[in-house]
């Protein structure tokens, strides 16, 4: 493992050790919009990352969900989301995580996502593989999308407006063996890294939902697009991740017009 994950793992690990402490006994909680929500513990645990990166790595750029962006004009930039899941953890709803990335001329190269209640690390550096709790891990095997497990989630704009994932979420309702929302879009990611999930889709989603995660799933052995089907990056908003072998099947439930009724 390389210097860069080995920190990496440590600002994780550090961060979600203070997060699990802190379930149940959140300070302040604030909103960000009408139901994006934002706590001290979110805070916290950024400042707690950036310090500890900072210390091995003055010189690299950091962008990050709570304090943004500094530009040092590095080829290496951090982009962390210091809690992915802040809904469900001021309900104490178990999944969260935290998730940091390095970039290297805007292309991931280390990715970290750690789940403090598991204590599961997904991790991945590129084209080294992709490990959970340093055992490989791989996506599933699955061919078709009606024996599929998917999982997507909504943006905080869901009840504005109408480019808001319900028509794709009961698409696949109607064509997919179950959807979760689980709630925490990198550990999603993670999810079909690590087989336990088929696929995965989002729109709207941040660089920092996505970096480490989608580096984690290609290294997998997952494949990760656009709804277009075009290549994606962490900079664009809507992203499908899957096994592969149901990738072209989520893209065209994606294109249909119609959502697939069991009336026929
Ligand atoms: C959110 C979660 C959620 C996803 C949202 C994200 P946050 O991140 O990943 O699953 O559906 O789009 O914004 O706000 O908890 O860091
Ligand atoms: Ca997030
Ligand atoms: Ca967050």
């Amino acid at each position: 493992m390389s210097l860069f994950g080995r920190v990496a793992r440590e600002a994780a690990l550090e961060a979600g050790c203070y997060m699990k402490r802190r379930l149940g006994k959140i300070k302040e909680l604030s909103f960000k919009g009408e139901i994006n929500l934002v706590t001290d513990v979110d805070k916290k645990c950024e400042a707690l990352i950036i310090r500890r990166l900072k210390s091995h790595f003055p010189k690299h750029e950091i962008l990050a969900e709570e304090s943004g962006g500094d530009r040092q004009s590095c080829a290496y930039r951090w982009v962390i989301d210091p809690l992915d899941g802040t809904t469900n953890y001021a309900h104490n709803f178990p999944f969260f995580a935290v998730s940091i990335a390095l970039e290297r001329e805007l292309k991931p190269i280390v990715g970290v996502v750690y789940d403090p209640m598991r204590d599961e690390t997904f991790y991945a550096e590129r084209d080294k593989g992709a490990y959970l709790n340093r055992k490989r891990m791989h996506v599933s095997k699955e061919r078709s999308l009606s024996r599929s497990l998917l999982a997507t989630g909504f943006a905080y704009d869901v009840k504005r407006v109408l480019q808001n994932n319900i028509s794709n979420f009961n698409k696949f309702v109607m064509s997919a063996q179950a959807i979760r929302r689980p709630g925490s879009a990198s550990l999603d990611i993670c999810y079909v890294a690590s087989g336990r999930l088929d696929g995965f889709w989002e729109m709207k989603l941040f660089p920092w939902d996505t970096a480490a995660a989608v580096l984690i799933a290609k290294e997998a052995g997952g494949k990760v697009t656009r709804f277009s089907g075009e290549p994606y990056s962490h900079y664009d908003e809507d992203v499908i991740v899957s096994n592969s072998k149901i990738h072209k099947q989520m893209i065209d439930v994606l294109r249909s017009k119609r959502r697939r009724s069991w009336r026929r």
